[in-house]
């Protein structure tokens, strides 16, 4: 029997724990979230000394082997594997034909990848061997869906582009500028982990019960999908456009204060202070719209901030509310002229390299994730008797 000390897990009176809160499942090497501080160590490296410097493919290698280092061996790697199957291509069709959302178009195409014999064949040692062949992929997926979308058809890979220039060359139809390349490739390095969040937290679940990787990631794609987790750059970028121009941001803000709303884009379960990612989105958007000479949007929603954080403030002075990473977030992808609708793949495409070293993390410490529940419900019902009418019960 498990015990910890002298206490008995199994017999012991549980507290409860809505939502996890609070709750450490275990030890990570991959980031650290501190909220008081509004700070993102990925690797080791705040993230600060990662963004406008490093590749995708060279962060991804330090989630991976713990090194920037192999970051050319894995670009080569991933470089290789991008082209996407017939029955893949053929399930985007359908799903984009068939109107489902972007985001579910991602995970009904990343479930298809377990029918790829490349694929199956690699996962036949060890369920986390396929990683570099799945991740290959998924910019493709997300770049055929958005094509796909306005009626246009896929495109092949570009095995000389880095992963991040490979997708906005097939999502554009033309090589993209050096300067959109490295807007996207922050965004990828600011997303890339977060310590124990809801779709991380699902893929460790997974993993745990020694399950396969497309499974892991499938279910991490599914919590993603959710508003609460995935979606609010586009709500975010609706303020912004709703404000429409400096002079009407304090108007509209303080209205749709007074009448009980959120403002999106602002305020975060764990930063107390402003989102270091909001910063490195922040900075990034800054230079892609000085390299393309068009400011307005970029004042328009640093104005934004200003006056939100003022309002927020005014209102819930102890909360401490700031900009969070989807303010930004809907800056830059929309900077980089992608549909709201592609934002969560796009946030997926990234975070899906992250999923998958906490697989690996999970994989090599972890123990099987059984958290418990506490019943309340009755005991001594009989089979056969008519049951007890509960308040407000339909049936
Ligand atoms: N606008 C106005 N008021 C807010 C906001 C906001 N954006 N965020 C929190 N508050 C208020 C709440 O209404 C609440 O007030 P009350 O005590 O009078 O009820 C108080 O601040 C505390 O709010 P909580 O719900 O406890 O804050 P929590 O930490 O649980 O919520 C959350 C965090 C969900 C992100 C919240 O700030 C919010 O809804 N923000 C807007 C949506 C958004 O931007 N989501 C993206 C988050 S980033 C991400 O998920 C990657």
């Amino acid at each position: 029997m498990l015990s910890t000390g002298s206490t008995d897990l199994h017999s012991a009176p549980a507290a409860l724990r809505p939502g996890l809160e609070g709750v450490v499942l275990s030890e990570t090497h991959l980031s650290e979230v501190d909220g008081d501080a509004g700070r993102l160590v990925l690797g080791g490296f705040p993230l600060e000394e990662l963004v406008g410097r490093a590749s995708f493919e060279e962060v991804v290698a330090l989630l991976w082997t713990g090194s920037v280092s192999a970051g050319g061996l894995l670009r080569e790697e991933l470089s290789a594997h991008r082209e996407l199957s017939e029955a893949t291509l053929e399930l985007i069709d359908r799903a984009v034909a068939g109107g489902s959302r972007a985001i579910d178009v991602l995970r009904l195409a990343l479930d298809s990848l377990s029918l790829d014999p490349a694929v199956a064949r690699a996962a036949r040692g060890d369920a986390l061997a396929p990683a570099p062949l799945i991740l290959a992929k998924l910019p493709g997926i997300v770049a055929a869906e958005a094509r796909r979308r306005r009626s246009l058809e896929p495109l092949p890979p570009r095995p000389e582009l880095g992963l991040a220039a490979d997708f906005l060359a097939r999502h554009d139809g033309e090589k993209p500028s050096a300067a959109r390349v490295r807007a996207l490739e922050d965004y990828l390095i600011a997303v890339i982990d977060h310590g124990l969040n809801a779709s991380t937290f699902a893929a460790r679940v997974v993993t745990s019960t020694a399950a396969d990787l497309v499974s892991a990631l499938v279910a991490a794609v599914g919590a993603l999908s959710g508003p609460l987790h995935g979606g609010a750059p586009g709500p975010a970028l609706d303020l912004v456009r709703e404000i429409g121009s400096p002079d009407r941001a304090e108007t509209v803000l303080r209205r749709k204060l007074r009448a009980g709303e959120r403002l999106m884009g602002f305020g975060h379960r764990v930063y107390r202070v402003r989102d270091p990612r909001a910063a490195a989105l922040a900075a990034a958007a800054d230079r892609l719209a000085d390299s393309v000479g068009d400011r307005t949007l970029v004042d328009l929603v640093r104005h934004v901030e200003e006056v939100a954080v003022e309002l927020l403030d005014e209102r819930k002075p102890d909360r401490r509310l700031r900009a969070n990473v989807e303010l930004y977030t809907a800056l830059l992808l929309d900077s980089l002229g992608l549909d709201t609708d592609t934002f969560t793949p796009v946030f997926a495409m990234a975070r899906a390299a992250g999923w998958i070293a906490h697989c690996r993390e999970q994989a090599e410490g972890g123990r099987l994730i059984r958290p418990r529940l506490r019943y309340a419900g009755p005991r001594d019902r009989r089979f056969g008797t008519a049951p007890a009418r509960s308040a407000g019960s339909a049936i």
